[in-house]
């Protein structure tokens, strides 16, 4: 068992000063190798449907891909300004932020549209690097996993990553106004993900805990948007990470049955892990950097914000559940319970799991084939 600082590397998960050490190095580099410790695993067993939940999955998923060219629509017309203004005003986020006495106190409306901006381009770079995250984990799944259905599975799952980093890639280039490299904790979260030799860790990290707080993330913003395209946009990727999630919940259920005690424990590390991983990039430590304010003093102030404290405690809405499902929250003597509730997030226990809840994002009859507006 290990203690906290060895999971995270720091004994309080509120550290401030601990998490902003933490910075990509290497910004300006093109590319990021790291290596995957796994072997390629045959299987001769081809019998198809032997595990009927996922081969229900695949079918599904055959029928439900979609072209980011060509069903989105493209034409329309972002004045990125204009929508934060909007999205502002709709949303009222921000609001009875209390910022008296801090470095935002002189901040006006120009500076506050501005962080808006740079927001929007903060988070839909990450988001863009999170998926192609899932695109190189779900192709080592396609390599490592031994069952022939979730093989079939994992290689359509594939595609759909292909294309969400198309989307966004092409949204950023197209109609907002500048990237972001590779957050420092999300790079680590991926690195430790595609670094682990065990073919259920890559699951447990992407399917689970990054597409959870994905589909969380892509359905607050769906709902906050006022841009139709970007409405659109997650629409469609949602319905592709909703089957996604659902892979890795009936993947390892089924897995986490064989599983001791002891090998139980190292999963729910894991979890934790990825948990404050996740939870640190969303300080947007690269933003603050931007805007040109003290960056220990902006994350002080959003972290103490009762709006930002609940949008970030939303973002587990599908993981708790998840995790509870896959018997992870009270294996042993319930450390996962114990530190989820630590992180404030405990509560969304009782939400539903998604193993058959992508039934319900799934597109309507029809939206595949044409563009089609919410
Ligand atoms: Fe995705
Ligand atoms: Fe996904």
């Amino acid at each position: 068992m290990t203690s906290t600082e060895g999971i995270i590397g720091r004994a309080d998960i509120n550290d401030i000063e601990q998490i902003l050490m933490i910075s990509n190095t290497d910004v300006d580099a093109a590319i990021h190798a790291v290596k995957d410790n796994a072997d390629a695993i045959f299987t001769w067993d081809y019998e198809k449907g032997a595990r009927p939940a996922l081969n229900k999955l695949y079918e599904k998923a055959k029928n439900s891909q979609w072209n980011g060219e060509t069903d989105l629509d493209w034409s329309i017309n972002v004045d990125q300004e204009a929508v934060v203004v909007a999205n502002m005003a709709a949303n009222s986020r921000g609001a009875g932020l209390d910022v008296a006495g801090t470095c935002f106190e002189k901040w006006g409306d120009k500076e506050w549209t501005e962080l808006g901006i740079q927001s929007q381009n903060w988070t839909l770079s990450q988001f863009m690097h999170g998926e192609q995250g899932a695109l190189l984990c779900t192709a080592k799944i396609v390599e490592t996993v031994p069952w022939i259905d979730a093989k079939y599975y994992a290689s359509t799952q594939v595609m759909d990553e292909a294309r969400h980093v198309e989307v966004f890639a092409k949204y950023l280039n197209e109609k907002l106004s500048g990237h972001y490299p590779v957050n420092a904790h999300l790079k680590m979260l991926l690195d430790d993900i595609v670094t682990d030799s065990r073919w259920d860790m890559t699951y447990l990290g992407m399917q689970i805990m990054v597409e959870g707080l994905a589909l969380a993330a892509f359905g607050f913003m769906h709902q906050m948007t006022t841009e139709p395209l970007l409405k659109q946009l997650l629409r469609y990727v949602m319905s592709d990470e909703a089957r996604h999630v659902a892979f890795g919940v009936l993947s390892l259920k089924e897995y986490y049955q064989e599983l001791t005690q002891a090998e139980l424990r190292e999963r729910q590390e894991f979890a934790f892990e990825a948990a404050v991983r996740m939870r640190d990039r969303f300080l947007q430590q690269e933003v603050w950097d931007r805007m040109g304010v003290p960056v220990k003093e902006a994350v002080n102030v959003v972290m103490h914000d009762p709006g930002q404290v609940l949008f970030q405690q939303m973002l587990f809405a599908k993981i708790v559940p998840n995790c509870k499902k896959l018997g992870l929250l009270d294996a042993g003597d319930g450390w996962l319970r114990t530190k989820f509730t630590e992180l404030g997030v405990i509560d969304f226990e009782h939400m539903p799991d998604t193993e058959e809840e992508y039934e319900t994002f799934a597109l309507a009859d029809g939206e595949v084939a044409g563009v089609r507006r919410d």
